[in-house]
């Protein structure tokens, strides 16, 4: 097969291209409807077509003959655990949990939260969910309260499934105060919290709401798959926007099932019956689609790693993984290979492991820098393949199709547009830019299968952030441009949202707290270059005249601020108190002017800045504290 010939027929023919993959799912009603448009004239795929995901993940195996393959494999170094649980074993806990959250009044249609560190339980929850027709919302388990409580209150779960704790190198993170704590402060109060105790010591108090996970699952009856119509919302997954609120991001059933077993194929390149490891989090859309969903539709057995590449207990723990499991394909985040690269230079731990299953690396979350992808390639040569795609999307839209043809790797670049994705470069007018020419990345419409149907409870928000900018396209929000031979580059995003170790985070919602801090007058919150991590927040604090707060005090105060409502995760270690925020006339903050200088990237000074004199004085504040380039 030669990639341009399939990915021009999925343009040109988009219908006869999708109806013919989605043969590839067993549907319990087969879709005559391909494409068709929903009230916002937004498409919609497979429209009468119904099918149950989770039988397509778990049910079909076992009646094709493959019961006793394993699916699951849970490797957990912090708690030095290996379990492996076959299709079979799998199934029965699942359809069991569904019978339990059906006998607590849950049913096709209600919402369910599932706040759980990297436990098998966590992947479970998911698919029996998705069993009953329940949508699941998975919460991240380092978002702290606050941010529970804000989900909590935008998608009204009857229950939330959680665990009583999870383990962060040295430290044991109680769930279950924290699960309690995020009720108390919501608005909405879900009618049942279903808790599976680790017995890791963390505290679990006990409240009324209270259900033992293991004991609703023993007590329960296996409980088969209901027919869900293709358009019925598999779940919602929160994620960082411009503003301080996250946006719900709903997905499909029967289009995203499609996009994944097309992607397990053609993009990972992964035959039915290998082993896949995405070592991510269920917290984030690879969790869902790549972790859980995918892998397990395309019969695959999946890791879940409940650990990190460094310090658990080393950076070898990777390439034990992949040689004790035999892995065969792998996905992480650049900023992974970073954190190994840092403690094993000379790839020594790699050597005492045989690698030889591994055909193929992937790597995103963030752009992957070329000394990364080089010192990969130097110890591991296998193809490291880069590739692009975010939580509206739920699979890859630039990538190197490795079920299709591996094309030569442009370092620096995620590769070519993946099947179904029209991707464009737009200047600020929606003109179409020249090869090499840096723009707005936009995707014709329609999207192909699996990607974002609407935001939750917010459909202006859906179109004003993604459709009303360029009408007739997507608005990916990133950066970049293409070159002569249509590889696209991916240089960031245009917007206030940052990436840190391949966590997407929202700048705006850090600033309204650090606004929160009495001492504060104003602040910008930046992201700001980061060898490590790709890239950090930096708050930026003019102080109340008259305020008479030292610099390390205001520090920690703000830090510990951010940590208690949005979660360790922000990675907000750096305030400075700067004398002047650079401003437009207009009174907006020119935050890309301020990363610009301190990351020392070339700038221009914007013409519609208030006062010029204000860069000579930011980069004398930016001296003194020693940040970015100012080092
Ligand atoms: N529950 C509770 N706390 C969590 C958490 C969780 N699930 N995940 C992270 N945290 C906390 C960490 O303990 C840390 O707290 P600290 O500031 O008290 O040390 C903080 O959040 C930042 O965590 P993290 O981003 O993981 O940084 P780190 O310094 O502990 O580790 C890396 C650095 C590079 C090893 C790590 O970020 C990593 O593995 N990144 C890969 C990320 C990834 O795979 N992303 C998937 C997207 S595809
Ligand atoms: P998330 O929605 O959390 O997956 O984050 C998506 C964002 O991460 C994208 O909009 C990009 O800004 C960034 N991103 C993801 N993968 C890549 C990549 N391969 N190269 C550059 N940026 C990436």
């Amino acid at each position: 097969m030669n990639y341009k010939d399939f990915y021009s027929k999925s343009i040109q023919f988009p219908k006869e291209f999708w109806s013919e993959q989605a043969q590839q799912l067993k549907w319990f009603e087969n879709p005559t409807t391909i494409l068709s448009k929903d009230y916002n004239d937004y498409p919609l795929w497979f429209a009468d077509g119904e099918l149950n995901i989770c039988y397509l993940a778990i049910d079909k195996h076992i009646e094709d003959g493959f019961g006793d393959q394993i699916a699951m494999i849970f490797d957990s170094p912090v708690t030095q655990t290996v379990k492996k649980y076959t299709y079979n074993e799998v199934k029965s806990e699942v359809s069991k949990l569904a019978g339990g959250l059906l006998s607590l009044g849950l049913k096709t249609g209600n919402t369910a939260i599932i706040y759980m560190p990297m436990i098998p339980q966590a992947a479970f929850a998911m698919l029996a969910c998705a069993r009953i027709g329940v949508t699941h919302s998975v919460v991240f388990g380092g978002f702290a309260p606050h941010e529970l409580a804000i989900r909590i209150d935008d998608c009204k779960p009857k229950a939330i499934i959680t665990a009583s704790s999870g383990i962060e190198i040295d430290r044991v993170i109680a769930y279950k105060p924290m699960v309690d704590e995020a009720i108390a402060l919501a608005e909405h109060k879900p009618k049942k919290v279903v808790v599976f105790n680790r017995k890791l010591g963390a505290r679990v108090p006990f409240k009324k709401y209270d259900v033992d996970y293991d004991a609703l699952v023993y007590g329960s009856e296996e409980t088969d798959c209901v027919s869900l119509k293709s358009t019925h919302p598999l779940y919602i997954l929160y994620t960082s926007g411009t503003t301080g609120k996250p946006k719900g991001i709903v997905r499909d059933t029967g289009g995203y099932a499609t996009a994944l077993k097309f992607s397990m194929q053609y993009i990972y390149g992964v035959n039915e019956g290998e082993v896949f490891w995405a070592a991510s989090d269920v917290g984030w859309v690879v969790g869902h689609s790549f972790i859980v969903y995918g892998p397990l539709i395309n019969r695959n057995t999946t890791i879940i790693f409940e650990g990190k590449p460094i310090k658990t207990p080393d950076a070898s723990t990777f390439w034990r993984v992949i040689a004790e499991h035999k892995v065969n394909v792998m996905f992480t985040a650049p900023t992974a290979i970073r954190a190994i690269k840092k403690e094993d230079p000379n790839g020594e731990f790699i050597k005492k492991h045989d690698l030889s299953s591994l055909k193929t690396q992937f790597l995103a979350g963030e752009r992957c820098d070329i000394a990364t992808l080089e010192w990969y390639q130097q110890h591991i040569p296998i193809p490291a393949i880069d590739h692009w795609w975010q939580t509206e999307s739920g699979w890859p839209m630039i990538s190197n199709m490795m079920g299709v043809e591996y094309l030569p790797i442009k370092p620096g670049s995620a590769g070519k547009a993946v099947s179904g994705y029209d991707i464009r470069i737009f200047n600020e007018n929606g003109d179409e830019l020249s090869p090499n020419e840096e723009g707005y990345v936009v995707i014709k419409l329609p999207l192909p299968p699996g990607t974002l149907l609407d935001l939750w409870n917010d459909n202006e928000r859906f179109k004003s952030g993604y459709l009303n900018k360029f009408p007739g396209y997507y608005f990916s929000g990133d950066g970049g441009y293409k070159d002569e031979d249509d590889y696209i580059f991916i240089t960031g995003r245009v917007d206030d949202v940052i990436n840190v170790a391949g966590h997407r985070l929202s700048t705006a919602e850090m600033e309204e707290i650090v606004a929160s801090h009495h001492a504060v007058a104003e602040c910008a919150v930046i992201g700001i270059n980061d060898e490590l991590k790709g890239q950090i927040p930096l708050a930026l604090v003019v102080t109340k005249s008259g305020e008479a707060i030292e610099h390390f005090q205001l520090e920690h105060e703000v830090v510990q601020l951010v940590r208690a409502q949005i979660g360790a995760v922000a990675s907000l270690r750096n305030v400075i108190i700067i004398q002047r925020l650079p401003k437009t006339r207009s009174g907006k903050i020119l935050r890309k002017l301020l990363r610009s200088i301190v990351d020392g990237e070339n700038f221009q000074i914007p013409s519609t800045i208030d006062d010029v004199a204000i860069i000579d004085e930011v980069k004398e504040d930016f001296q003194k504290y020693k940040i970015g380039s100012f080092k």
